[in-house]
């Protein structure tokens, strides 16, 4: 796999930092970012980072300073994303089955609201009816994504106001004369296939005539990164080249043209991400050797949560001959990364390395079995930095409070 840091400079992190340890790679965000923003030179685009894949003030700041806009999917994320420097026109707040003072809430602090239901709308309307420009997430009914659990604009999806309700959307929007800025879907994350994009924009262009305020289309994230040797990722540029002409063959309404929102959160931050443990016990058994690490699905869930692969490398051992080992955390239930995998020989003390562990890893982590969170490390100009120290054990019990019996 390729990857933009180097094994020895992982292995000097890990000796600085010890692990287990998330280490990301500022670069890497940013060239995804410049292939993102060059295939769609030519169209009027915004790309909103999906910055529930990763929180951390410092990559916020360094995704800002790149130039990106945000996504947040809490008021803590909208929070989060000003502490770090976005203003409120660049964050974009996505809500979805949260009670309304959360909206009033972002609505407060001026970003960008997308609702995703009639009933939450209903009450913006009769709030802050034409005042507040607003955008709605609709619910396309299209099947897509990786694996079940991230398919989130099929038919039977909570997410969205569905596209058969627009009738009510329309009406409620005269009733409340609702000032509609944009629409938007998001079917779902790891989507390879372009042509789910296309599918979903011809479902928008059917309804876009219905809201004369429109000023943009939003698409949502979700576009695929290869996990390993010879995986497939979204085309971007074929992506975009269809995206362009699909905008151009639609007459836009009141002929004013409509920019592209996308938001991605995976395509940006996945493969910048390195999560490096160490192994702590190797265990052979009759039909598998176990390489138990320091580590869990507490840290990294994705496996055992929506069977993701991760590759794996021994970066203590590279020229070692290759074995199957079954890797697997030390949490006291089920906990395994992976199956049969092939790895150079595994000696207990060695640095196992996952790849692709910048999205959704450290942010889905866990204390459970009382462990602590990793430390979490920036790699930005060829120099590591500390940006989260690893928890401790007062953090244990920070937040409970103590009764004497
Ligand atoms: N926009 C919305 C409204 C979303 O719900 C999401 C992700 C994104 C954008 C970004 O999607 P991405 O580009 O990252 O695929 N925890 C799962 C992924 C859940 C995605 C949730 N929504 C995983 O680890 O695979």
């Amino acid at each position: 796999m390729p990857q933009s840091l180097s094994h020895s400079a992982l292995i000097d992190i890990a000796n600085t930092f010890g692990t287990p340890l998330y280490v990301y790679h500022a670069e890497k965000i940013k060239s995804q970012y410049e292939k993102l923003v060059n295939a769609f030179s030519n169209s009027d685009v915004v790309f909103f980072y999906a910055c529930k894949a990763l929180t951390n003030v410092n990559v916020l700041r360094y995704v800002r300073s790149i130039g990106a806009s945000v996504d947040c999917s809490s008021v803590n994320e909208v929070k989060l994303a000003m502490h770090a420097g976005f203003t409120p026109t660049n964050i974009l707040y996505t809500s979805n089955g949260i009670s309304f003072e959360e909206i009033e809430e972002a609505a407060s602090l001026g970003v960008n609201i997308n609702i995703d239901s009639l009933s939450n709308l209903e009450k913006f309307g009769r709030k802050y009816g034409h005042s507040y420009p607003v955008s709605v997430r609709l619910r396309p009914n299209i099947m897509a994504g990786g694996h079940l659990k991230i398919s989130t604009g099929h038919d039977k999806s909570k997410f969205g106001i569905p596209v058969e309700q627009v009738g009510d959307l329309v009406t409620l929007v005269k009733e409340h004369n609702l000032f509609i800025r944009g629409l938007h879907i998001h079917t779902g994350s790891e989507i390879k296939d372009v042509d789910v994009f296309l599918k979903g924009i011809e479902v928008l262009f059917e309804i876009t005539p219905m809201f004369n305020e429109l000023e943009f289309i939003d698409l949502g994230g979700g576009f695929k990164v290869p996990y390993k040797e010879g995986d497939e990722e979204t085309d971007i540029n074929l992506l975009a080249t269809k995206v362009a002409e699909a905008f151009a063959s639609h007459p836009n309404p009141n002929n004013r043209p409509l920019q592209i929102w996308f938001e991605p959160g995976k395509y940006l931050v996945s493969q910048a991400g390195y999560f490096i443990t160490k192994v702590n016990v190797i265990k052979q058994t009759g039909s598998t050797i176990f390489a138990s690490v320091n580590s869990g699905f507490n840290h990294l869930i994705r496996p055992m949560f929506y069977d993701s692969y991760h590759h794996i490398e021994n970066i203590s051992n590279l020229g070692g001959a290759l074995k199957k080992y079954s890797v697997v955390g030390n949490i006291c239930e089920t906990d395994s990364f992976a199956w049969d995998r092939n790895l150079n020989e595994v000696s207990e003390g060695d640095y196992l390395v996952f790849y692709n562990a910048g999205a959704y890893g450290f942010e889905m982590s866990s204390n459970y079995n009382s462990r602590f969170k990793p430390a979490e490390v920036l790699v930005k100009d060829g120099v590591p930095h500390l940006i989260r120290q690893r928890e401790e054990f007062n953090d244990l019990l920070r937040n409970q409070v103590e009764l004497s019996f």
